[in-house]
């Protein structure tokens, strides 16, 4: 049970704090990603396992490419310098990730690449929006780190929406990749939810059956039902 303390602290002190965090940044090749510690959902660190991912399965390069729950868009920006994106969408809910993936845009000089948004899910996402591919390292949890906008996922509700929703914009043959956690999810969590929502799960990589003690990542490629997968996407069947 947690403390009232505790709750003080994680609800409004921290938040207030996290204010007086200092801008940091790392390098993607040309691009500096700019951010502060406590938006970093792990899309620096094991996010960019992602883009390897998808670099060793040599995924052509993409022309639109869109970060769901963006954060800082470590993943997407990284995409961007390694030549894998022709151009970039990026969403999150948190005005202070939009803010930091503006000002990459800007000290970057992106402004005809990049499109940044803030949105919930994808409630304020322009419906002329069209991707090849969605990269997502999502809130990875339904039963832990409650309310923690970066981990928590309460009931699922946020995948949920996000599979009921991606469909519309994705172009023919557009591959959603997710990062998920092995921790708090296997592929069964989500595939009913997404084949109720007209997709399909069209490659599983690294993910274990049951639910692991410790963070272990795992991919979930996903398609629109009945779309043909592209070579890059079957040939990361594992
Ligand atoms: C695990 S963090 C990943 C952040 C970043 N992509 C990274 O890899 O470091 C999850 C992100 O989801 C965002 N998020 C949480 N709820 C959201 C919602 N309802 N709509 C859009 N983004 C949301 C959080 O603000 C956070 O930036």
């Amino acid at each position: 049970m947690e403390s009232s303390l505790k709750r003080l602290r994680r609800r409004y002190i921290k938040p207030f704090t996290n204010n007086f965090n200092r801008w940091q940044s790392v390098r993607y090749g040309r691009i500096a990603v700019h951010f502060k510690k406590h938006l970093d959902g792990g899309g620096s660190s094991f996010g960019q396992d992602l883009v390897t991912f998808l670099a060793l399965r040599q995924m052509p390069r993409r022309q639109r490419v869109f970060e769901w729950c963006a954060g800082p868009g470590f993943i997407g920006f990284s995409l961007l310098a390694r030549g894998m994106a022709e151009t970039l969408c990026l969403a999150d809910v948190n005005p202070q990730a939009v803010q930091a993936c503006r000002r990459t845009v800007a000290e970057n000089g992106l402004g005809s690449r990049v499109t940044v948004f803030r949105s919930d899910g994808l409630q304020d996402v322009p419906a002329a929006e069209r991707w090849d591919l969605v990269v997502a390292n999502p809130p990875h949890f339904v039963d832990d780190w409650i309310d923690d906008l970066r981990s928590y996922d309460r009931g699922w509700h946020l995948h949920r929406a996000f599979f009921a929703d991606v469909g519309r914009f994705l172009e023919p043959s557009g591959v959603i990749v997710l990062q998920e956690n092995n921790r708090g999810s296997t592929v069964e969590t989500f595939r009913p939810m997404i084949e109720q929502s007209g997709l399909a799960v069209v490659f599983v990589a690294e993910c274990r059956p049951e639910r692991t003690l410790h963070d272990r990542f795992y991919y979930l490629g996903i398609m629109r039902r009945g779309d043909p997968p592209p070579a890059w996407a079957t040939a990361a069947i594992l």
